[in-house]
């Protein structure tokens, strides 16, 4: 029994991954939350989710009481655990962890299948970044630069598993740039597909453990450049993660330290930071750009606004820690414009 005002069914509408309902006291904000936990509940049969609110008297007093209130009103069966502040509902076995986020910290390690915040204005940016927490594959790729002998493709399982294959040994590659078409594809391809098994059955593992969990792609591209890099790009880009379809990754954040940190060329930040959705087949709201800033001398404020400028849907900084050794002033920087050009995203 509910009948959304437009403002709620709006909201109940939006399948972003992320959604919001924001407006003035008392317009159904805490109701349109609770209907949409019970919804996730009784879609995720048997997981688990977790309702927040800023501190435990709000959540006491607003959440929960229009939780319980919903419950009751709809012969909605459950089982409160007081000890453990969560509900069990009867018909799916789903459970609703109640918990204040103010202590964040604790906030860490939980397995959900979905979360929702009432009063997300008081509410401290690190329990968001808690509860969005996801996996990230760095450093996965093909190791990217050569020594006197070679690539470092040659350890002995590669070279038995491509012998077993081909009844020959694995061409010796010498470089980053040597031309991946060698023997029609055949090597360079070998060693696309054996990443990108290897990736994928690191997600097999976890995924098999911890439904739903995200994982996120971080990719290189200046040690990848498909200009300079071409075996580089060719073995360390397999066609499955050039399109979020099919790539098993949730999002793609693209990194290129030598461009801001050695370059100093923004034209390469600017190129960097849009690569998987202007160059490949993402979409910007599923990508994020990843800038570096430890090298002295890093124009990291023109990093910051050059990247930006291309609207990925998040910079990060590589490193936090580092922009508060080095003291680096904050607020970040932000640049005056006469106009705005939205997406509607922001
Ligand atoms: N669709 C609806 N139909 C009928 N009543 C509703 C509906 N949505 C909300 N209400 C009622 O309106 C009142 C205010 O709703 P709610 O507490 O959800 O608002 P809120 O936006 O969370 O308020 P606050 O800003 O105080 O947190 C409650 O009594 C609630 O039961
Ligand atoms: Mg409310």
């Amino acid at each position: 029994m509910y009948d959304p005002l437009p403002s709620q069914k709006t909201f109940h509408a939006s399948e972003a991954r992320f959604k919001g309902f924001s407006g003035p006291i008392g317009c159904g904000k805490s109701q349109a939350l609770c209907q949409e936990a019970i919804r996730l509940s009784y879609m995720n049969p048997g997981r688990l989710g977790l309702l927040g609110a800023p501190t435990y008297p709000m959540l006491r007093d607003a959440t929960c009481a229009t939780l319980f209130e919903i419950l009751d009103k709809n012969e909605i069966p459950f089982e409160h655990n007081k000890a453990e502040n969560t509900v069990i509902l009867g018909d799916t076995g789903s459970r609703i962890l109640f918990r204040p986020v103010d202590e964040f910290e604790r906030l860490r390690g939980t397995n959900l299948a979905w979360f929702g915040l009432d009063e997300l204005t008081y509410t401290q940016e690190a329990a968001w970044l808690r509860l969005t927490a996801r996996l990230q594959c760095g450093e996965v790729l093909w190791w990217y630069f050569a020594n006197g002998s070679g690539m470092a493709y040659y350890d002995d399982d590669t070279q038995s598993a491509f012998q077993t294959a081909y009844g020959r040994p694995l061409a010796r590659f010498l470089t980053p740039n040597d031309d991946p078409s060698l023997n029609g594809f055949v090597d360079a391809n070998f060693l696309r597909s054996r990443l990108a098994s290897y990736v994928r059955g690191i997600h097999t593992y976890v995924a098999g453990r911890h439904p739903g969990v995200w994982f996120e792609l971080l990719w290189p591209l200046d040690v990848n450049l498909p200009e300079t890099k071409r075996l580089n790009w060719y073995v360390n880009l397999p066609p499955a993660w050039m399109q979020k379809t099919g790539s098993e990754f949730a999002s793609f954040v693209c990194e290129g330290f030598q461009f801001g940190g050695i370059d100093r060329n923004v034209d390469e930040v600017a190129r960097c930071a849009a690569y998987p959705f202007a160059e490949l087949k993402w979409s910007s709201s599923d990508c994020g750009y990843l800038m570096g800033l430890f090298n002295p001398g890093w124009p990291w404020e023109r990093e910051f606004l050059a990247s930006r400028r291309q609207r990925p849907s998040v910079v990060k900084m590589w490193a936090y820690d580092q922009i508060c050794l080095y003291g680096r002033g904050v607020p970040l920087p932000s640049e005056s414009r006469t106009s705005t050009l939205t997406d509607g995203s922001e």
